[in-house]
């Protein structure tokens, strides 16, 4: 990896983007994170996702699935965890689609039949779309914000190892960094890649829904003045450290999810924002509590795991509060089961 890294800043004038250096070390065929064998999810892996921690997560948003009558095309779908709760619970019809050649054969293997995968994005999509912790894997561009100007910080090779190297910004970058008011200096991410992302689905969204669920913030707390480091986070087996060029190719990397940034993106191309709420909101709207009092309560060892998982996904110190959910969505009349109550789209 590191060799394939040096080849490619040299060939490209001794720099490359941050988003082209996450897009190589996440993504690039064979030896990016994703793209190679890790084990990667669950305790075993590096992190654990909502669906790693067990079925609560799948079957509660079932609850909101069977309310809409489409069918999904699920974004990234990692071990294939959210499809198995989901299909579980309601009669769907489920595409999977999975950039990574090694998680589409192990969710082929996971799922077998019950699915169809795609490799790319349909031309035109009538459904409910599902982005699990996909948002924050997309690539970023990094930039700093100084005395000097608005500079967009990547990647050199500098006395044998990865560095950082800044240089003005320019185009799209510039123009979105001096939007974004932020005391000087400060340093954070754009998500330019995530926008396109949006774009690109809002585009082929004739009728249906698109969730987007993910750790992240509103505009205004994405870059506040106490947020002046950013919000890159790497993560290699359970430890979550700030260095992306330690371990590349063999750690995941992320940033917060810009959710403003990601509600404009849909709404520029024609969706409609259909709420925007907590994740321990969203489920409590789904009716996580009726799924649990479905448990045997009698039984300790059947219960206690489960409770355990609640308490994950909803308490603020856990996935509760910083992970959120986004709707938007094009020709749907009925509003949405999880965002009954505590909607915080006017805070988009
Ligand atoms: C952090 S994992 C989340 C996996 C799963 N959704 C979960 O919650 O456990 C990110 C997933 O997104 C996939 N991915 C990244 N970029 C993608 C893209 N542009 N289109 C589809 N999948 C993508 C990765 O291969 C991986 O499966």
């Amino acid at each position: 990896m590191l060799s394939r890294l040096r080849d490619e800043i040299g060939r490209s004038g001794g720099w490359i983007s941050f988003a082209r250096y996450m897009e190589l070390v996440l993504y690039e065929p064979g030896i990016g994170y994703y793209a190679a064998g890790a084990r990667k999810f669950g305790a075993a892996g590096d992190f654990v996702t909502a669906p790693e921690l067990g079925a609560l997560f799948g079957r509660t948003l079932a609850r909101q699935l069977r309310e809409l009558p489409y069918p999904v095309l699920e974004f990234g779908a990692g071990s294939g965890a959210l499809a198995e709760a989901l299909l579980a619970r309601a009669e769907l019809d489920y595409t999977i689609l999975e950039t990574s050649a090694d998680l589409r054969a192990r969710q082929q293997a996971r799922l077998g039949a019950r699915v169809r995968w795609l490799e790319q994005l349909p031309g035109r999509i009538r459904g409910v779309v599902i982005a699990n912790e996909v948002a924050d894997a997309l690539p970023v561009h990094a930039v700093a914000w100084r005395d000097a100007g608005i500079l967009e910080r990547g990647v050199a090779w500098s006395e044998g190892r990865l560095a950082w190297a800044e240089r003005p910004a320019t185009g799209e970058l510039l123009e979105e960094s001096q939007s974004i008011d932020v005391p000087v200096p400060y340093e954070s991410e754009v998500g330019l890649i995530g926008r396109a992302w949006m774009r690109a689905l809002a585009e082929r969204l004739e009728e249906g829904v698109i969730f987007v669920i993910d750790y992240g913030f509103p505009r205004a707390e994405y870059y506040h003045p106490q947020r002046a480091a950013g919000t890159l986070m790497c993560h290699y087996r359970h430890r979550a450290h700030a260095d992306p060029f330690a371990h590349p190719g063999e750690q995941d990397f992320t940033a917060h999810v810009d959710f403003s940034g990601l509600a404009e993106a849909a709404v520029e191309t024609g969706l409609q924002v259909l709420g925007y709420a907590t994740q321990a909101q969203f489920l409590v709207n789904c009716g996580i509590t009726e799924v649990l009092a479905e448990a045997n309560v009698e039984s300790a060892l059947h219960y206690a795991p489960l409770a355990a998982e609640a308490q994950k996904l909803l308490s603020p110190a856990e996935m509760g509060e910083l992970f959120k959910v986004l709707a938007v969505g094009k020709g749907v009349s009925t509003p949405l089961l999880g965002f009954a109550r505590g909607d915080r789209a006017a805070s988009l």
